[in-house]
């Protein structure tokens, strides 16, 4: 792997799949690592299972479940105390599709949950960290999105309507990759030019927890997501380069929506709404926006459907 030790890498998702993957990898080559996840006794086994191999690794755990955005910016929080700066931000953690016939189901803040998890907890802590990217020679911002995207339906974004688990994720996976394309655009606006954002497909049906609930097959290995992931984070080939979206190891296009300037403004007015956080606006510096009244209500939280079909 490219020279990582000068490197404080933060990993979330991090106790399992990929994510885990990752860390053993990023440790192993010297960088500073950090390991987030939702279970303090799986952070905790992840480490030592690092420290096993690697005993001189430079790790640090958090935990924080990003089905709540109040632990997600004391997360943030912890951070801006513990680190003069963050190099690489790897937004990993994801739920998938709940298998076949999921529930719907919603998060600490109301919302629809896959929506939470797998965009508003990364929109929200991308933002809350970006002091410390900016404070970086070179960061880089690489979100881990999937090749499953469905358009947003701005009517009706936390899914009460004929909900479906594998449409809920794909949407949230293609909010991901929409606000990725906005997060690098506004950077530039902005003139941050030290801060980069890209966001990818790791590959096609990894034998990873949310793979084996929904499927019950696998098609990659996991090294493929990890290699894939990790060029974006740290390949001397990518320097500079934002706001690109890539099946695995291939610059690709996404879901149409992405490259509607309309829908990547009304989703980051959106998200900030949710959030209660905006940041990069047009006009303003970060500032705390009025959250919307209450939460989302609850729909129905029945319907099955089958979803298994989805990709991810
Ligand atoms: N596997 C694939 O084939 C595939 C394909 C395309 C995209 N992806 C994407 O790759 C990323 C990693 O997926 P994976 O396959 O490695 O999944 P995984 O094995 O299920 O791991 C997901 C990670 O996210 C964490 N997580 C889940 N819900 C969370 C929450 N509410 N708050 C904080 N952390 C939470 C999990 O914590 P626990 O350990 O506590 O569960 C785990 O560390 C996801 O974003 C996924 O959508 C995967």
């Amino acid at each position: 792997m490219t020279d990582v030790t000068d490197r404080i890498v933060a990993v979330t998702g991090a106790t399992d799949g990929i994510g885990r993957a990752m860390v053993h990898r990023l440790a192993a080559a010297g960088a500073t690592t950090i390991v987030h996840g939702r279970s303090a006794q799986r952070v905790d086994d992840t480490i030592a299972e690092i420290r096993a191999a690697q005993p001189a690794a430079t790790l640090f755990g958090y935990v924080a479940d990003f089905a709540s955005l109040a632990a997600v910016r004391a997360f943030a929080e912890t951070l801006a105390t513990d680190f003069p700066r963050i190099d690489v931000l790897i937004n990993n953690a994801g739920i998938g599709s709940g298998g076949r016939g999921g529930a719907r189901e919603i998060s600490a803040d109301g919302y629809e949950l896959r929506f939470a998890v797998n965009f508003l907890a990364p929109f929200l802590l991308t933002g809350l960290t970006l002091p410390l990217a900016r404070e970086s020679s070179a960061a880089r911002i690489v979100n881990v999105a999937s090749i499953g995207q469905a358009p947003l339906d701005f009517e009706d974004v936390m899914l009460e309507h004929g909900y479906d688990g594998g449409r809920a994720y794909s949407q949230s996976k293609l909010a991901l990759i929409t606000f990725t394309f906005a997060l690098a655009e506004r950077l530039r606006s902005a003139g941050i030019e030290n801060v980069t954002a890209n966001v990818l497909h790791p590959s096609s049906l990894m034998p990873t927890k949310m793979v084996f609930e929904s499927f019950g097959y696998t098609l990659s290995t996991l090294e493929a997501g990890v290699e894939a992931t990790l060029r974006l984070a740290v390949a001397p080939a990518l320097a500079g380069v934002s706001g690109r979206y890539y099946d695995v190891l291939r610059e690709d296009r996404a879901q149409s929506q992405a490259y509607d300037e309309g829908a990547r403004e009304r989703l980051w007015s959106l998200a900030e709404r949710l959030c209660g956080f905006a940041y990069l606006s047009s006009k303003t510096a970060s500032t705390v926006v009025p959250p919307v009244q209450g939460p989302a209500p609850l729909g129905a939280v029945t319907q099955s459907m089958a979803n298994s079909d989805t990709p991810v």
